[in-house]
């Protein structure tokens, strides 16, 4: 009898550790977030809900750059109240061990915040019931120079077509909440990016779009799928004039927004994001910042203490990410040079 209470008081006595290691660890996790919950979580179920924001990855890269970390991570904070959808080509349909595995960083960072998502990309799938289906069943991949971008243009339309939200390249930093529903980003006078847009789900000019996309392929042309796309759908049913001041532009079912919300630093100055400034600018007019990482073929990175832009906008709107990825890289490496194994 002695010897029974003494078991069930040992195993009650584990129970509660665990529980209190469990608070302690993760106090606002418990029983919300915890991985297994969420990777048995389906794309519609979170989808119901709430309008999302959605990032893509279409190579079969698993662990995020601390650019992309970056950008999920303050997109998360932007909006606490939405989902955070991250779609990965490479991810199977089982990424709970890549949590456990210290070379996924990145991966293991962001998918414990808790409105991040993470699920595999199956194209086929997503673009079922849309324009782009007949097309995808037919192009050869292969034959196709810029497959990655133009599989990434095809996919942003088909998802926001049929869950509407806010697609975002993952080299975009959020600084505050977009106020608009239906909207295109200008990048300069009269021409509009794809790299970030958002419209109700079943908006008509997403389905324009992809209509388009068929009719007007042509992969061998950079960017005919995308902004070159976006730009000329826009012309068709809005009056393009040039932006005065910092106002958008007021189009029959969407908003085109004007360079500053997205685009302060325009692309041949992209470099300034990795420069030391006098007076840093502040962004004031801007709801994100694009970072332009596909004209960074130098690879240009964040270096800890650099006191650059681009360290001062990780610091402030992505802490996390800068305190693994940036600070924490630098101790590893310390720790790895010095010949100790990292602590847990
Ligand atoms: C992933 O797993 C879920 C649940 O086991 C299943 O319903 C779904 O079809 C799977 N998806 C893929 C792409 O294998
Ligand atoms: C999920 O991943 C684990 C670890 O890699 C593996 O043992 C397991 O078989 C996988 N399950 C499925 C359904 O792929
Ligand atoms: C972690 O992932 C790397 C790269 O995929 C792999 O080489 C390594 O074996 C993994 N480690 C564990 C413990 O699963
Ligand atoms: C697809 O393109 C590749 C590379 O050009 C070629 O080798 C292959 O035969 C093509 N496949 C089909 C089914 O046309
Ligand atoms: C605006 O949206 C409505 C409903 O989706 C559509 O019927 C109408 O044609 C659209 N107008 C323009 C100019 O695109
Ligand atoms: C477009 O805007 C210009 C300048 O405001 C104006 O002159 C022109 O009539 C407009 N065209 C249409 C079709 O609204
Ligand atoms: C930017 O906005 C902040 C807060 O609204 C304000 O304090 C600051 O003066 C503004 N800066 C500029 C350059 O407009």
């Amino acid at each position: 009898m002695l010897k029974e209470f003494r078991i069930s008081l040992f195993v009650f006595f584990l129970f509660a550790c665990g529980f209190l290691y469990e608070m302690t660890m993760k106090p606002r996790c418990f029983f919300s977030c915890t991985p297994a919950y969420k990777t048995m979580m389906r794309p519609e179920n979170i989808l119901r809900h709430k309008r999302s924001i959605v990032f893509l990855e279409t190579t079969d890269r698993l662990e995020p750059s601390p650019l992309v970390s970056c950008a999920v991570e303050s997109a998360a904070r932007i909006y606490p109240e939405r989902s955070i959808m991250f779609l990965m080509k490479g991810l199977d349909n089982n990424s709970t061990h890549l949590l456990l595995n210290a070379t996924y960083r990145g991966f293991s960072l962001l998918s414990a915040i808790e409105n991040v998502f993470f699920f595999p990309l199956d194209m086929e799938t997503l673009l079922k019931e849309t324009p782009l289906s007949l097309w995808y069943t037919q192009v050869n991949s292969s034959a196709e120079k810029s497959w990655i971008h133009i599989s990434s243009d095809a996919c942003r339309l088909a998802f926001i077509w049929k869950y509407g939200g806010i697609y975002m390249d993952t080299d975009i930093i959020s600084i505050r909440p977009i106020p608009e529903d239906n909207f295109l980003a200008a990048q300069a006078s009269k021409f509009s990016s794809n790299g970030v847009f958002g419209f109700h789900h079943h908006h008509s000019f997403i389905w324009d779009c992809m209509e388009n996309f068929i009719e007007h392929y042509n992969g061998d042309i950079w960017g005919n799928q995308g902004p070159e796309l976006m730009t000329r759908m826009l012309k068709l049913s809005c009056n393009l004039t040039d932006f005065q001041e910092v106002k958008d532009l007021r189009c029959p079912n969407l908003s085109f927004l004007h360079p500053q919300r997205f685009y302060p630093i325009s692309y041949p100055e992209w470099k300034r994001y990795y420069e030391v400034w006098d007076v840093e600018p502040s962004f004031n007019d801007s709801y994100a910042l694009h970072l332009w990482n596909y004209m960074n073929q130098e690879k240009r990175a964040v270096i800890r203490g650099s006191n650059t832009l681009a360290e001062n906008l990780y610091r402030r709107y992505c802490p996390i990410t800068y305190k693994t990825l940036i600070q924490g890289k630098e101790r590893i490496d310390q720790r790895e040079a010095k010949g100790t194994p990292p602590s847990k």
